[in-house]
């Protein structure tokens, strides 16, 4: 049986992590990019949102997948052919990539996520599964700029970015992170999954659900830092916020503090005042002709799409 390889790769031209976390924590409001969410406990607390009956995309998009799974196996093969590369950008648990490998088995299978630590377990695990298979793990954080590795796609390969994970990028950046991802997939092809616009009370509850898992998410970042940066922050003395931006076509998360109070790291600190917020994320929500036109102008010419019937949720494949 083969063995799953790995690939660390440094943090690219920007800052490294506890300097970018130090800097977004000063800034006025203060900003946190979502990829501080994902520490081990993170992904999992991830991974239980997706379980959540108010948390519909994640179902949403696997019911599309099970009613057009033929025709999108269809259109990746006339697009492809078998046996070329899946890179799975994102890929935290690979339970999405595993599920389309029936149909479109691929000869080498590259997980791309920021949490290293996460896709190593994982990854070990499916080669199990799968011992023919070339698997490769690569911890990179992909959100300034997609670069893969010299080497591990040298032909027209199948880039896999499921779950509407491009929502949490504004619209210039998703557009340039589409460019990349077009030049990355070598002349083949994107499999694409986005959330679509629908009333704000759906989407309110999806990201404040009842039992209190997307709080824990968010607030989970506190305890990351903590361990990342050495701030001294009190899960206690905050709050979770999450509403829907209608003019911006956003869905807002915050960390809102309960009381005046001052947080310290290692060369640095600030106060907040009682009400005062910390951006934590935004997620995007597209049109279907919306997100079309975007990636026609990112320079994909072939694109193809499938929603479920209520259209809550599009998954699209992109060529050319
Ligand atoms: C992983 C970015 C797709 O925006 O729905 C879920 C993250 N945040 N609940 C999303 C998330 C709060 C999720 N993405």
């Amino acid at each position: 049986m083969r063995a799953p390889r790995f690939i660390e790769c440094p943090a690219p031209a920007g800052l490294p992590p506890a300097a970018e976390a130090a800097a977004g924590l000063a800034r006025r409001p203060a900003r946190l990019p979502p990829k501080f969410f994902y520490d081990a406990l993170g992904s999992r607390l991830f991974d239980a949102i997706t379980e959540l009956p108010e948390y519909y995309p994640t179902r949403t998009e696997a019911a599309i997948f099970a009613d057009h799974g033929d025709a999108i196996a269809a259109a990746v093969h006339a697009a492809l052919g078998r046996g070329a590369t899946l890179v799975d950008l994102g890929a935290g648990n690979c339970e999405k990539a595993e599920r389309v490998f029936g149909a479109f088995a691929p000869g080498r299978y590259v997980a791309v996520d920021i949490s290293a630590g996460y896709l190593r377990t994982t990854l070990e695990r499916l080669q199990q599964r799968h011992p023919a298979l070339d698997v490769v793990g690569v911890g990179i954080d992909f959100s300034a700029r997609l670069a893969l590795p010299a080497g591990l796609v040298d032909a027209p390969a199948l880039l896999f970015y499921p779950g509407s994970s491009i929502g949490n990028f504004a619209p210039t950046d998703a557009l340039r992170l589409l460019r990349e991802a077009r030049e990355a997939a070598r002349g083949g092809a994107l499999l694409i999954g986005v959330d679509l616009v629908k009333p704000a009370d759906v989407l309110e509850s999806a990201y404040d659900d009842a039992l209190g898992v997307t709080a824990a998410f968010n607030l989970n970042l506190l305890r990351h830092l903590n361990r990342l940066l050495g701030t001294d922050f009190d899960v206690r003395d905050w709050r979770h916020v999450a509403f829907f931006d209608a003019a911006a076509s956003r869905i807002e998360m915050h960390l809102q503090a309960r009381r005046a109070l001052a947080v310290r790291w290692p060369g640095g600190g600030r106060g907040f005042d009682a009400g005062e917020r910390i951006h934590t994320e935004d997620s995007y929500k597209w049109t279907l002709a919306g997100f079309e036109a975007l990636l026609r102008e990112a320079g994909f010419a072939r694109v193809q799409a499938w929603t479920d019937a209520r259209r809550w949720f599009a998954l699209l494949l992109a060529a050319g």
